[in-house]
């Protein structure tokens, strides 16, 4: 069996010079620079940055003559027809909101890399049966406003319109507030009415695996489990100097003790288990002050649900003996919770073969970070595609993977796209057809 045999257009590849001269204009907007001249990004969701992001995309989409549509929660979906009226959409996407300290990559090439697809299609006259739409989902990073993957799950029904709208940002932002004055707030109901036929991402893996063993594509096999606290310890403020030791109640002292057991955590339930303390908040914050409270959040993740709820578990006990050691109040707030996925099989097969038939090298793995494709595995047949990183970084403003990588990757998505989207039947222009209905989404 040759190349041809295995993939539906051997004879087409896409831009990657054109993806890549998308990836650094999308990068000028929030541009920052590090010590060392690296570019990366921050672009907080609805962020005025995330609205000119926003901006640059949807021009893009509309040259491209796609229909774009948003809806309330700020999700952008961009659709090019198929030739079968009434077919639910094979989707690709990604999001465009990055960390404050983020790159260029993370997450942007998943959307630029679906609209570099459409161009190919569109310059090369190529039908499909199914429509294929590009989505970027609204704050997947929940860098501002927690969970992650926010648009994308509430654009599957996990979460409703209303309570998105009201959370929260660590800034005081409300997430309501901030999509309509970015002029985000679209008309389109969220959860969307009909699933789409499959949905497939590319994304950077963000870690050090296929660089490390010189593989070009992963093919992931699904996502870990994410669980995300935040930890409020409230003391009592005092004079660092005349305080005797046996009469402290200092939140710092605490943090500091909560951030170490979750690194012991990681030690105890073994190599899968990872363990971060990201935010650490004292106030006032000063040199000679006992503070009064500390706030800090804890992110576990872990492939296994069940050693993640133990590490869970071993975490509030270790809070419970510190808050009664310290003599302080401890509670805690769950920003994020959810279970690890796996991606639907004979998608994660498509992305393989495809891969292997372009001629590129392959390695199946898990997914340590978050993505907009675990929330749509919930309503279709989902897989992801990684390009390797380099340096094993991501959430850096170092973050970058390289064009040949760029390219392989958007080449696979490409191929698989046109395998679930289908080739267009042939039938003389203006003759009617019949559409099917794609599978309506249930509460
Ligand atoms: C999203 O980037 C996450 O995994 O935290
Ligand atoms: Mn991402
Ligand atoms: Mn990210």
């Amino acid at each position: 069996m040759d190349v041809a045999d295995r993939i539906p257009r051997a004879d087409l590849r896409i831009d990657g010079d054109r993806l890549w001269s998308r990836i650094v204009a999308l990068g000028e907007i929030g541009a920052i620079e590090g010590p060392n001249g690296e570019q990366g990004c921050a672009r907080l969701a609805l962020t005025d940055a995330d609205r000119d992001g926003r901006d640059l995309v949807v021009g893009w989409m509309s040259d491209l003559g796609l229909e774009v549509a948003i809806d309330a929660v700020g999700n952008v979906i961009a659709t090019r027809p198929g030739s079968q009226p009434g077919a639910p959409a094979v989707m690709t996407g990604s999001h465009i909101d990055t960390v404050a300290t983020g790159g260029r990559f993370d997450g942007n090439l998943g959307v630029l890399a679906g609209l570099e697809v459409i161009e190919t299609l569109e310059q090369h006259g190529v039908e499909t049966t199914h429509p294929i739409s590009v989505a970027f989902f609204t704050d997947e990073e929940g860098a501002r406003f927690a969970p992650d993957m926010l648009g994308s799950l509430v654009y599957v029904g996990g979460l409703a319109v209303e309570e998105a709208l009201d959370v929260v940002a660590a800034d005081g932002a409300r997430l309501g507030d901030e999509l309509a004055r970015i002029g985000y707030a679209g008309p389109l109901p969220c959860p969307t009415a009909v699933a789409p036929a499959a949905f497939v991402e590319l994304h950077i893996e963000q870690g050090p695996i296929l660089e490390d063993e010189g593989v070009t594509i992963g093919v992931v096999e699904g996502v870990q489990g994410i669980s995300w606290t935040e930890v409020t310890i409230v003391g009592r403020s005092a004079h660092a100097g005349t305080t005797p030791m046996r009469l402290r109640r200092d939140p710092a002292y605490v943090a500091s003790a909560i951030t170490t057991f979750v690194r012991e955590i990681t030690r105890t339930f073994g190599g899968a288990q990872v363990g971060t303390v990201g935010r650490i908040d004292v106030h006032p914050n000063l040199v000679n002050v006992i503070p009064s409270t500390a706030t800090i959040t804890v992110d576990l993740r872990n492939t296994d649900d069940v050693i993640l709820m133990q590490a869970e578990r071993a975490l509030a006990d270790e809070i419970a003996r510190l808050e009664a050691a310290e003599q302080v109040t401890i509670t805690t707030r769950s920003l994020a919770r959810f279970q690890p996925v796996e991606f639907d099989p004979a998608t994660i097969d498509l992305v393989e073969h495809t891969a292997a038939a372009l001629g590129h090298s392959t390695r199946r793995l898990p997914s340590g970070a978050g993505h907009d494709a675990q929330m749509l595995s919930r309503v279709c047949p989902t897989a992801m595609i990684f390009t390797p990183s380099v340096d094993g970084l991501s959430h850096n403003i170092a973050e970058y993977t390289r064009l040949e990588d760029v390219t392989a990757g958007a080449d696979v998505l490409l191929q698989v796209l046109l395998s679930l989207a289908g080739p267009a039947p042939a039938r003389p222009p203006h003759e009617p057809v019949g559409g099917t209905e794609g599978e309506r989404l249930t509460e």
